[in-house]
């Protein structure tokens, strides 16, 4: 029986740090009202001079190989998680390929948003237990900075998001690195938390670039209440069932790294299952909430600071657009 471990992982932030402070400047909005709502204080937005998604993965995922002691000629597929595409298509996972160099190895775009990187997990899992690839490269990566609407019409969505990538390396093994993923959705919700444009169910007439006097509809929407209520409840599910399954209990988890949405949702799930400081990572508060990035960033960093060691069990669980919510359960 072949299973699959996480061999390294590597995250990229851009430079550019933008503070509340920041924000405050250009949207009616004020530092205590979002760290009192979402708990973060600053977020790192994208140089559009220099900086790419696919560029950005490359710097993660080089890091990632680097931890694994693979080289880049190694890896054989690649899995890339995201919404903010380079380009609306072809996906950013073909840019990857090119730019770390390596000849005509499948690559795969995944678009589930906050789920994606546990989404992108789950598929590349299944390649490596059928025996099919060895070395995966699964990357979640966003630049969001350049899609929100940074007025004040858009705060509820200007002040959460930011940018950033997060590489892992997945790599055959003889013992289970990943136990079980559960993946799930709930299409009702779509609409609830998108970007509309520019999407197939345009009529002709407002798919054309010159023609377009609206253009809110390539903006952010998110209905931010419904959104939480649903997220707290969606979390702490996934969680319990990635438990059951494997005959665990929330005592045993070493540390929960939820999908960093928002951190007074975070402190909900860790009160809900009775988690101590310890067992929960957070970053929200120095990155913001990256959507398929925010898991693999925040795992590099964890790893990083030390808090994660072999052996340990890791609990990784999302919710987002949609809706959609996962979790994968992993011994380090
Ligand atoms: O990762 C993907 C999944 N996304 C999430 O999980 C996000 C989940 N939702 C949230 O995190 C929260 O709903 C938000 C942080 C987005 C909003 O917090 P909230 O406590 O739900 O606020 P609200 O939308 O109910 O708005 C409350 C008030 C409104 O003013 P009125 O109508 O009460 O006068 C908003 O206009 O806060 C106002 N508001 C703001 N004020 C200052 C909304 N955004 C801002 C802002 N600064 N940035």
């Amino acid at each position: 029986m072949k299973y699959s471990r996480i061999s390294g992982m590597g995250h990229h932030l851009p430079e550019q740090v933008v503070t509340n402070k920041d924000l405050e400047k250009i949207i009616d909005t004020n530092d205590e009202w979002i760290v009192e709502r979402t708990g973060i204080h600053t977020r790192r937005f994208i140089d559009p001079e220099k900086d790419t998604l696919a560029n950005m993965a490359a710097k993660a995922s080089r890091k990632a190989l680097d931890r694994a002691g693979l080289k880049t000629q190694d890896i054989d597929f690649i899995v890339f998680a995201t919404i903010t595409p380079d380009y609306f298509f072809p996906g950013s996972g073909v840019l990857l390929q090119r730019e770390l160099g390596l000849e005509s190895i499948g690559a795969l775009d995944i678009r589930n948003a906050c789920s994606g990187f546990i989404y992108a997990l789950s598929v590349a899992d299944q390649y490596i237990k059928s025996g099919m690839y060895n070395n995966i490269l699964v990357i979640g990566g966003e630049i969001q900075s350049t899609a929100l609407d940074l007025s004040t019409r858009g705060r509820n969505t200007a002040v959460i998001f930011g940018d950033g990538v997060g590489a892992a390396v997945l790599t055959s093994s003889d013992s289970a690195g990943i136990h079980s993923t559960h993946l799930h959705s709930d299409g009702n919700y779509a609409e609830e938390l998108y970007v509309r444009d520019p999407g197939s169910s345009r009529p002709r007439e407002e798919r054309q670039p010159e023609q377009i006097l609206d253009t809110s509809g390539y903006k952010v929407y998110m209905n931010g209440n419904m959104v939480f209520k649903h997220a707290v409840v969606r979390f702490t599910e996934v969680i319990g069932e990635a438990l059951e399954t494997n005959g665990k209990a929330a005592d045993d988890i070493d540390l929960l790294i939820p999908h960093q949405a928002n951190l007074r949702i975070s402190q909900f799930i860790q009160k809900r299952m009775k988690l101590s400081d310890d067992q929960v990572f957070n970053n929200i508060q120095r990155v913001g909430n990256t959507t398929a990035a925010s898991i693999p960033i925040a795992m590099s960093e964890a790893l990083e600071e030390g808090r994660i060691s072999e052996g340990d069990l890791i609990c990784l669980a999302a919710f987002g657009s949609g809706f959609t919510w996962a979790s994968a359960l992993i011994t380090w």
